[in-house]
């Protein structure tokens, strides 16, 4: 059965090469753009992939929001399955697409826009209709993942990581997405909608590692602690909690063993107890062998439920102790169980705090022109 391929860059190359070694599937027409059909199997008509008979289903692996979003719905109007490697498209138009998708008695799958090649969208579809969800979430994001692991293991700074992540192709030339925490964002917001039938679209709180230091990693270390970028996600009543930050781990913690640009997702069964799933979150095959296994399960299952509805977060329940770096002036506004002069900062733990109000504090000094870093610490 052939499957149609949209966009040809570094996953689309590697799906296609997958399909070439798949039983039961194989490659089909690849949408590149208008002037780049240089081989046959190459076409820039959408048309001439949904007017196809022989296409079965369609993997868009072409990124952003249009026309890849148009181009799913053609396909999946079509009566064909789709697989989709997309986040930003699945967290902005996913509901409309799987009812879309229900409707037409196809597919809409979307593994490999949460976690790369670690099969936790796939296990999480499976474990929700049987077990109960208490929490997930976890490492879901490599190119950060990649830079606190080196800023740690090197003791160098940020700046200097970051340039050796994009030597390393794992951080693009605008890491925004990546360092500000919204790619983890988009993925909790898509394991919410397939473990409790609601995708949070606002009410988040979102903290990257942008203002991480080589200071506040050696300060960590002298207290035994590891910093990770850890995304979070559970039940709160009516809605879900979904939140991004800096964490601190204890030596002990299986998050302090996930090195270099590895993803760990994590969910916690009510009956299964916790599920720890390691691997590469992103890359060309790791992706791509995603989106094949996707394509090996159309039909017997589904993402995104008809119950599916949007929300708003509440992340208000969530309360942790912060460590926090913050200019000298500032310290007042935080209750400090222990704390230490550091030039011209303040660095130590705070009483438990909500994660809203933690985001907002730090939000009003960094808009008063001040600096701020600040990471839940684990128990
Ligand atoms: N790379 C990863 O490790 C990874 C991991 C997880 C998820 N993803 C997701 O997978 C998707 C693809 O990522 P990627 O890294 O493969 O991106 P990429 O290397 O930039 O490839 C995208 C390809 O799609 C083509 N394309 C874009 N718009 C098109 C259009 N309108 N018509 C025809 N072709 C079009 C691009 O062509 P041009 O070069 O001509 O623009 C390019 O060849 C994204 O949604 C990304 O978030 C990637």
């Amino acid at each position: 059965m052939k499957v149609a391929i949209l966009g040809f860059g570094t996953v689309g190359v590697g799906v296609y090469e997958m399909l070439e070694n798949c039983a039961g599937l194989e490659p089909g027409p690849v949408l590149v753009r208008p002037g780049k059909e240089d081989k046959p199997f190459k076409v820039s008509s959408m048309e001439a992939i949904v007017n196809d008979p022989e296409v079965y289903a369609v993997a868009e692996v072409m990124g952003g929001i249009e026309p890849a979003n148009s181009y799913v719905a053609m396909a999946l109007e079509a009566g064909k399955h789709v697989v989709t490697s997309n986040k930003a498209l699945v967290a902005a138009h996913g509901i409309e697409l799987a009812e879309l998708a229900r409707r037409k008695g196809v597919s809409f799958l979307f593994s490999a826009a949460c976690g790369g090649g670690v099969p936790f969208l796939h296990n999480l579809a499976i474990a929700a209709q049987s077990d109960k969800i208490l929490s997930l979430g976890g490492i879901l994001n490599g190119t950060t993942n990649f830079m606190l692991d080196a800023m740690q293991a090197e003791g160098k700074d940020y700046g200097d990581v970051l340039k050796q992540a994009q030597a390393l192709g794992y951080a693009e030339a605008d890491p925004t997405a990546d360092v500000s925490g919204l790619d983890a964002l988009r993925k909790i917001m898509l394991a919410c909608a397939v473990a409790y039938d609601k995708l949070p679209v606002d009410g988040f709180s979102r903290e990257g590692i942008e203002s991480i230091t080589a200071a506040d990693v050696a300060d960590f270390q002298a207290r035994g602690l590891t910093c990770r970028l850890i995304t979070s996600g559970g039940p709160a009543g009516a809605s879900v909690y979904a939140y991004v930050e800096p964490v601190l781990f204890p030596a002990n913690a299986p998050e302090c063993s996930v090195v270099k640009n590895f993803n760990m997702a994590k969910y916690n069964g009510e009956n299964a107890g916790a599920i720890v799933l390691l691997g590469q979150g992103a890359g060309r095959y790791p992706t791509a062998s995603a989106v094949v296994r996707d394509l090996c399960g159309l039909g017997s299952l589904e993402m995104f439920r008809p119950a599916c509805v949007k929300v708003r977060a509440n992340n208000a329940g969530c309360v942790h102790p912060y460590y926090v770096r913050v200019d000298a002036d500032k310290a007042g506004r935080f209750s400090f169980r222990e704390c230490r002069a550091d030039g011209d900062s303040v660095r130590g733990v705070v009483e438990p705090i909500a994660v809203p109000q933690m985001h907002k504090l730090a939000n009003d000094i960094r808009q008063e022109g001040g600096s701020i870093f600040f990471a839940a610490v684990e128990a």
